[in-house]
């Protein structure tokens, strides 16, 4: 495994519709084992592969719910078990007609949060990192991800949607991927 130089504004890459993976070969397995390795250095809760350069559609996400939310410290509490998705040619079927602002970041765009607005919940069809067919419900923070990761396979980035844009003034604490 290596670590990929993640590309930022304004690389072509970034604003390309992504080609859909047709071959699931060593060379893929390769990416996606890189990829999980760079979202983790950066550190990062998800990625998707034209942020390393490959125009292809696949993301990795890796993300605890609850991670973001302020808690007293119980040290009895079980640590929240963060869960990885890869997801290749994703598809989303079903988006709730809920919606829900949050801040979001992206490695890509260095130096700029912005506000979002988003599908709380959703039901996307993707293919595995073996090509196999799986179908994932999900919702809140993760809902949030996979549509900030399957705009980057769409050549759109959070600021294109965003309703305000700003510069953090201090190291901010928004998850970015
Ligand atoms: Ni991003």
């Amino acid at each position: 495994m290596a670590l990929r130089k993640i590309v930022t504004l304004p690389a072509a890459v970034l604003r390309r519709k992504a080609k859909p993976v047709t071959k699931f070969d060593q060379d893929l397995q390769t990416l996606i084992d890189d990829m999980i390795e760079t979202m983790r250095d950066a550190p990062g809760v998800g990625l998707a592969a034209p942020q390393v350069n490959v125009p292809l559609q696949l993301a990795v996400i890796e993300y605890a719910e609850g991670e973001d939310e302020e808690e007293e410290e119980d040290p009895e509490a079980k640590p929240r078990k963060k869960k990885l998705f890869v997801i290749i040619n994703p598809e989303i079927v079903k988006a709730s007609e809920e919606t829900i602002f949050g801040i979001e970041g992206c490695l890509s765009v260095p130096g700029l949060i912005g506000e979002v607005e988003r599908h709380e919940a959703l039901q996307v069809k993707a293919l595995n990192r073996h090509g196999k067919l799986v179908k994932l419900k999900v919702d809140g923070w993760t809902a949030r991800i996979f549509q900030h990761e399957i705009d980057h396979l769409n050549g759109v980035i959070f600021t294109d949607l965003a309703t305000k844009v700003w510069t953090p003034k201090d190291d901010s604490e928004i998850p970015l991927d």
